[in-house]
């Protein structure tokens, strides 16, 4: 078994980026930007955006993150949207999700130009990604390619399952591995809450893609021997011998499922860094212009 140490591939490519920067300011052009929107005070979404705001640093990028608090309305977020858009400085900009229920992701996500939207959750993103075109393709999917690609897992012609079917991991992961081309070239199957025979499909697996947000419900009845486990689960729980208070949990009962894996990725270190360096990768595309032409 071979642990996918996320962590270690992250650090690599953030000095890849960092380097690249460095280049482009000696050249006398301007250093990427990246803007998040932050509304309320969840602390995960603290945690994350604290943790892309870091890696901007890292990368070289100069960075904005913009606070609203919770009864901020749409109509305000959508005003913010439309300055971003318009703003030359920023080359690329997130809303961090979720936001409160009064006010509509959607309609937020499609108020971004699809040219900076470094998520690649607008859905001119969502489609050209589908159909093969250059975009910028949703963070965490990327990671999950970009692990496989520099570990070596065969993912042509192999057998993969993905476990859930959310817009952010779920269906864009599936229509990366099932596409022409390396890594890619992957037999996909999409299992959800009403899917029949789940361990049976799970046993078939090559590669096991657990993003359900549901804590360590794939186990070692599950997979496959020498299969590849990508466990995309980050859900806190309460842990008291934490000073946090709480610790993170995967999808994936990792004791008993490592020892049947080729690789397996922890959590957490295993693709929570790598979704980062996605959107650090798709910032400094969105600078070069290199999707869309700026
Ligand atoms: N919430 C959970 N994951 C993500 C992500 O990748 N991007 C944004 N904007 N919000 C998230």
């Amino acid at each position: 078994m071979e642990l996918i140490d996320g962590k270690k591939v992250a650090g690599e490519i953030k000095r890849e980026i960092a380097a690249e920067v460095e280049n482009i300011v000696a050249a006398g052009d301007r250093r990427p930007h990246l803007a998040a929107i932050l509304v309320g005070h969840d602390g995960g979404s603290e945690t994350y955006v604290a943790n892309k705001v870091k890696a901007c640093a890292e990368c070289g990028f100069k960075s904005s993150l913009i606070r609203f608090e919770d009864d901020v309305t749409e109509e305000r977020l959508l005003e913010e949207i439309k300055r971003l858009n318009e703003d030359d400085d920023v080359d690329g900009f997130i809303v961090q999700l979720p936001v409160p229920k009064h006010i509509s992701e959607q309609k937020l996500i499609e108020a971004i130009d699809y040219k900076k939207d470094v998520d690649g959750f607008h859905p001119i993103n969502v489609g050209r990604m589908s159909i093969g075109l250059p975009c910028f393709k949703s963070a965490t999917p990327a990671g999950i390619m970009m692990l496989l690609e520099r570990y070596g897992v065969q993912t042509s012609g192999a057998n993969c399952v993905v476990l859930g079917r959310s817009n952010i991991v779920g269906k864009p992961v599936a229509t990366l591995m099932m596409q022409k081309g390396n890594p890619g070239n992957a037999t996909v199957t999409v299992c959800h809450r009403d899917t029949r025979n789940l361990k049976e499909v799970c046993r078939n697996a090559d590669i096991l893609i657990a993003a359900m947000g549901r804590p360590e419900s794939v186990t070692a009845d599950m997979v496959k021997d020498g299969a590849t486990v990508i466990d995309v689960g980050t859900t806190r729980v309460p842990d008291a011998t934490r000073k946090s208070g709480f610790r993170l949990c995967g999808d994936v009962k990792f004791d008993e499922v490592a020892p049947r894996c080729s690789f397996i990725t922890p959590v957490p270190g295993g693709v929570g860094p790598m979704t980062i360096v996605s959107l650090m990768r798709n910032t400094l595309l969105a600078a070069k212009g290199e999707i869309y032409p700026r």
